[in-house]
């Protein structure tokens, strides 16, 4: 059977935030697409299974990358010289009109498609554009990919530029509902989940049947929260019955009291808020490269480690200009170091153990039982060749590890796999 197969190399994964496993020149084993286990010897049981040998490669989990827009793909590093209100309007919504013609998204989707394949996601959740056919060919190019994702239509009804804005709720909602039709049960590999923008642009009475869309269909839910402080300040104006930006999610049932949630960002959620996202087991999304480029701020992210909190990274194409989750986990822990020194002493920098724990098992853990190789979890591997990068003396594989964070791109990648199936 194809998803019965071993992987043999220096294996690498996360048992937890604080505990990194490294196996050297070892058998993973994988049956029905999930891990059976590591072992220094292969059981008699599994003698039959093919073996497929990467000598001294390192093998890691797929990465999981919680936030990124496809959309903004093609514009990646335009206007990293902006902050975020600005570059939404001056970049971002220019370029995402572009996607009410199909055959630019199709060209410019194909490419999104192509490169991410090849990169060391496995996982993702994505943001579409408010159209619905481009949605569409998105989703069909990134089923043919093989990876497993979320892809989710905006919605967007207000205070947004009439070229890139839904007229009013009744046809966010009307397109929201014909898109969900067409795409449900259409995937093997691609799942939609729904996705106001942000507060700002969704009006109560969407955000009301948006709400209810999501208990009644049972959908999950993306967006954005406190990412800015002046869009914090815009949405206090908006619901001044808030205490903070999250409640605006959660007095429509937005929040993932229903249906697991991501919301990126979280700079600036703390007190109250930090208690609703706990409340609801929200998923965070950490995205330090995009908080960088947009001068949004760092996020609390070790607070959210201790508070046992579901989090995992995020690129944020375009906010982000690079797709990689190894890099941003670098990112992430640069971030953390410009917090602890200017910010919050007490607060310690990230450690590699919990950067790779978020990229990978973190983040993965909103698809169910992935990002590791314990048992039970289901198999993505990317096997990364390191010997283009020579050392003059001996190092560890946590060194060989730490450097292909810092120091690979796509070229290191040398195939991959996806619930046990080979995706190149
Ligand atoms: N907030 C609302 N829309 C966006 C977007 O496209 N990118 C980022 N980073 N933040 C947003
Ligand atoms: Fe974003």
């Amino acid at each position: 059977m194809e998803r019965n197969l071993i992987l043999k190399g220096n294996l690498c994964y996360s048992q937890d935030s604080k505990n990194l496993i490294m196996a050297k020149n070892s058998f993973l084993i994988c049956e029905n697409g999930k891990s059976v286990g590591i072992f220094q010897k292969i059981p008699e049981k599994y003698q039959n299974f093919i073996i497929k040998d990467y000598g001294d490669c390192l093998i890691i989990p797929g990465c999981t990358d919680l936030h990124l827009h496809a959309p903004q793909f093609a514009f990646r590093g335009f206007g990293m010289d902006l902050e975020l209100l600005d570059w939404l309007e001056n970049i971002t919504f220019p370029e995402e009109a572009k996607y009410a013609d199909l055959e630019y998204a199709d060209r410019a989707y194909q490419m999104f498609a192509e490169n991410i394949k090849k990169s060391a996601t496995t996982r993702a959740v994505i943001f579409g554009t408010i159209h619905i056919k481009s949605t569409i060919c998105l989703m069909d190019y990134m089923e043919k990919t093989g990876l497993k994702t979320y892809i989710g239509k905006v919605n967007m009804d207000q205070n947004a530029p009439e070229f890139l804005c839904e007229k009013n709720a009744g046809d966010s909602l009307r397109a929201t509902k014909e898109w969900l039709e067409q795409v449900q049960n259409r995937y093997e590999n691609v799942k939609p989940i729904l996705t106001p923008r942000f507060i700002p642009s969704c009006s109560d009475k969407l955000l009301l049947e948006l709400g209810n869309m999501e208990k009644q269909m049972k959908i999950p839910v993306q967006s954005h929260l406190s990412e800015n402080p002046d869009e914090i300040s815009w949405v206090h104006e908006l619901h001044p019955d808030t205490d903070c930006y999250a409640e605006a999610y959660d007095k429509y049932g937005l929040l993932g009291n229903h249906e697991k949630t991501i919301m990126a960002h979280c700079i600036y959620s703390e007190n109250k808020e930090l208690e609703l996202l706990k409340r609801d087991s929200v998923w965070i999304a950490h995205c330090p490269q995009s908080n960088v480029n947009l001068a949004s701020g760092i996020a609390p992210v070790r607070t959210y480690l201790e508070n046992k909190m579901n989090i995992g990274l995020g690129t944020d194409i375009a906010g982000g200009f690079s797709e990689s989750i190894l890099r941003t986990m670098g990112d992430a822990i640069q971030m953390s170091k410009i917090r602890w020194r200017l910010v919050d002493q007490t607060q310690a920098p990230l450690k590699l153990e919990e950067v790779f724990f978020m990229g990978t098992k973190g983040g993965g853990s909103f698809f169910g039982k992935t990002g590791s190789f314990e048992k039970g979890h289901e198999m993505d591997a990317v096997i990364l060749d390191d010997t283009d990068l020579p050392y003059p003396h001996s190092i560890s594989l946590r060194q060989r590890l730490e450097r292909m964070i810092y120091l690979s791109d796509d070229r290191h990648i040398k195939a991959k796999y996806v619930k046990g199936k080979q995706i190149f």
